[in-house]
């Protein structure tokens, strides 16, 4: 399964609207029924409406009713150049607000060559509201 969803994280960043960074990512998420949800980065001449690429996976998800998940695969890189893209600081907040801390987070330099982490190694101590 992590070789498809690699996959489809490299397939969904050709998908990359990025005409002002020139920083193209893609994601591929996981369900727990196996279904897998893809996005893209999404961004704006005005800048701050730009959207991530893994919170347009998780929007798109959580929109059609799903919110349990197994596995994240992330692919960037500028331009045509695949590289390894962390996740940013609001993409981690949004992901820990439906995901387990021992969710697997994989991240992508190319098909082959890939790091394995977990949500919570990149978001340790996530902020929620206690109740
Ligand atoms: N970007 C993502 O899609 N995901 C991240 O976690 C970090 C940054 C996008 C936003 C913007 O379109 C481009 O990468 C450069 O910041």
């Amino acid at each position: 399964m992590e070789k498809l969803l690699i996959k489809k994280a490299i397939e969904a960043r050709n998908n990359a609207y990025a005409m002002y960074s020139g920083y193209k990512v893609g994601a591929a998420l996981l369900s727990e029924k196996g279904e897998i949800f893809t996005g893209c980065n999404i961004e704006n001449s005005a800048y701050s409406p730009t959207v991530c690429a893994e919170r347009v996976a998780i929007f798109k998800a959580v929109s059609e009713g799903e919110r349990s998940f197994k596995m994240l695969a992330i692919s960037g890189g500028k331009g045509d150049k695949l590289s390894v893209a962390y996740p940013c600081g609001v993409c981690r907040q949004v992901l820990s607000e439906f995901c387990d801390e021992d969710m697997v987070i994989l991240l992508v330099k190319n098909e082959n060559d890939y790091e394995v982490c977990t949500l919570g190694e990149l978001l340790p101590k996530a902020f929620d509201l206690g109740e």
